[in-house]
Order: C-alpha cells, then sequence, then structure tokens
C-alpha cells in the first residue's frame, strides 16, 4: 500500500490532504474522523473580534461561489483559550491562519500564537475581501518581504506565506517570501471578482468584491503552483478547485508538496477524507510506493518553454 506521508519542511502530514482556512472547522468532527487528514487548518484569526463584512457575503455564479466574509471571529486570546484547545483533540498538526493590516500587529500575533498547541503560523497576506479595495501585503514583493521578515523575526514556528493570485507576478511574490524566511508557500487564496444584480443594478454582495472559488480556478492556481515550485526551494501547497484525487495528483505533479480544499468541502464535508481514499487507490493502481514521488514529476523537459517564458515576464 503506498505511503502518502508527506513533509512540508520539518512539518510530517500523514498524507497531502488537508482543508484550506477558513473552509473548515473543528466542527466538522462530527462528520468525518478529522484524524485522518494531513493537517488541521484553522480559520484566519485577527487579533481583535471582528464582525466581518455586510451582508450578504456569498452570492452564486454560474462558476462557482463569490465570498467576501471579511474575517469574523473573537480575537486571539478567544482563539487560544478556546479554539486551539478544540483542535487538539485530534493528532494531526494544527496550523494557526493569522492576518492583519500592519506588519507590526502580524509580528505581534505571531509571537502570541508561539504556544505549544500551534504547529504551524499561516500568514494570510493575500485575504482580497479585508477592505473594499481587496488591497493586500502579497499584492507586492517589497510588502510581502516586509511582513514576512516580521513575521519570521517574531517566531521559531515553521511559518507558512498564502499568497495571492490576484498579484501580477505570483513568482516575484513567492521568491519575495522566500527570501524573507518563509518555510512553505500556500498558493492560493480567492480571485477578487464582481457580480452586479440585473434587477437593481447593485454589487450582490454587501462589500462590493469576493473572491471567487471554483473548479474552474483549478488551472489557473496550477500554472501558478508549477511556476513558483520551479524558482523556490520551499514547498509549495496548492489551493484552488481541488475536488478529486487526480486533482490533487496534478497539483503534486506540478510540483505541490499539498493540497488545501475548501469548496469541495463546503458542497460535501465527506469529500476530503474522500479524496484522501481514492488518492490512496489511485497510487495502489499504479505501483506508487510514495507519494512523494508524484511532487514535481511532470514530464515537460523536452518541451518549449517559451509560452511560459512570455507570461510569466513582466509588462
Ligand atoms: C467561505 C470562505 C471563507 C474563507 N476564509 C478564508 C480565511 O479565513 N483565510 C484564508 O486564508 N482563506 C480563506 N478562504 C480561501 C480558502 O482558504 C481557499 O484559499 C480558497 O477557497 C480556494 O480553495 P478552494 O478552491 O478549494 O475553495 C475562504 C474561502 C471561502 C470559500
Amino acid at each position: 500500500m503506498v505511503d502518502l506521508s508527506v513533509k512540508i519542511g520539518d512539518v510530517e502530514m500523514a498524507n497531502p490532504v488537508t482543508p484550506a482556512s477558513g473552509a473548515f472547522s473543528w466542527e466538522y468532527a462530527d462528520v468525518i474522523d478529522l484524524n485522518r487528514l494531513g493537517g488541521l487548518v484553522a480559520k484566519t484569526i485577527c487579533k481583535e473580534p471582528r464582525l466581518g463584512n455586510p451582508t450578504p457575503r456569498m452570492a452564486e455564479t454560474e462558476a462557482g461561489i463569490i465570498q467576501s466574509i471579511g474575517l469574523p471571529g473573537k480575537g486571539i486570546e478567544y482563539f487560544i483559550d478556546h479554539i486551539v484547545p478544540e483542535y487538539k483533540k485530534f493528532t494531526p498538526p494544527l496550523i494557526v491562519s493569522v492576518s492583519s493590516e500592519s506588519t507590526e500587529e502580524f509580528a505581534e500575533l505571531a509571537r502570541d500564537l508561539s504556544i505549544p498547541g500551534v504547529d504551524v503560523i499561516e500568514c494570510n497576506i493575500s485575504c482580497p475581501t479585508r477592505n473594499t479595495t481587496g488591497g493586500n501585503f502579497a499584492m507586492q514583493s517589497e510588502h510581502t518581504k516586509e511582513v514576512v521578515s516580521a513575521i519570521r523575526a517574531a517566531t521559531d514556528k515553521p511559518l507558512w506565506a498564502k499568497l495571492s493570485p490576484n498579484a501580477g507576478d505570483i513568482v516575484s511574490i513567492a521568491m519575495a517570501a522566500e527570501e524573507a524566511g518563509a518555510d512553505c508557500l500556500v498558493i492560493a487564496n480567492t480571485f477578487l471578482s464582481l457580480k452586479i444584480r440585473t434587477d437593481n443594478f447593485r454589487p450582490a454582495l454587501g462589500n462590493k468584491f469576493g473572491g471567487l472559488v471554483s473548479p474552474a480556478l483549478k488551472p489557473i492556481v496550477l500554472r501558478m503552483v508549477y511556476q513558483v515550485a520551479k524558482q523556490v526551494s520551499i514547498p509549495v501547497i496548492g489551493i484552488g478547485g481541488v475536488t478529486k484525487a487526480e486533482d490533487v495528483v496534478e497539483y503534486m505533479l506540478a510540483g505541490a508538496s499539498a493540497v488545501g480544499i475548501g469548496y469541495a468541502g463546503f458542497r460535501n464535508p465527506t469529500a476530503l477524507t474522500a479524496i484522501i481514499d481514492d488518492l490512496e487507490a489511485w497510487c495502489d493502481d499504479r505501483g506508487i510506493k510514495k507519494v512523494t514521488e508524484l511532487i514535481g514529476a511532470i514530464k515537460d523537459d523536452d518541451m518549449e518553454m517559451d509560452t511560459l517564458t512570455a507570461a510569466s515576464s513582466g509588462v
């Protein structure tokens, strides 16, 4: 039987399938065995309690949902006292996601969360819906470098940086995050989007813009993962449109060491464990002994790279 275990730096995971931040909670334990997951990824937490964005926060489109939740939460104190213990009832590593509008506060959050129960700090420097313009650190290399360096200096925990698919050149952002000391790159957050109601001509979401999540985005994020994985030496986690085991395989062939799953878990909370089962069967059917054999195993050495070079160069 295939060995599904993967390592993200020093973090050992039983398999490469994790939930995506914000699309999961420990309450999924009512439906699936959380001990089967590669990791447990908590909803992004901010320093102070936040109500989140005005409603409506979700709207359906032909190609998935756009959402603008706005990181509601009860703040870091509540998180440490009440939510970390809930997650620690389970064995997979706990990945805690943090966000802030300032570099200093990002560093403070990382310092405060450097406690025994937390295994990884994921800095969400890419939430497209924190404010109405969708601005975030991960749009620019300098901002990424500054904030990741500050967080790195504040914690010895493994540090993962979640990047934005909205950045013009995600490869330079990824390289800036690596240079600043990130241990892993999580690619990607959601695509900034707009839906307009034709009955009243108003934006469908209370925050106007939202992040699009859809299986349709997988080929785009897959391309980003491929491009980034070629350029950095730290692990990459692919997130975007994973709905089946073959999607995990594709992300790994492109260079990802693991994947995150949001949308599929909304549609069917048992999707995560079903995908782990299917991945195991997929590997066994093909005689793959270790799932890590798939990482970066795309066969494209003999192919022209001109299109990729053109697509990745700045204007
Ligand atoms: C309702 C909802 C809430 C989300 N909240 C967060 C969040 O708090 N932090 C974060 O980093 N990403 C958040 N995301 C983005 C997901 O983690 C993930 O990057 C995105 O949904 C793409 O993956 P998917 O195609 O598998 O859904 C959220 C996504 C959704 C749909």
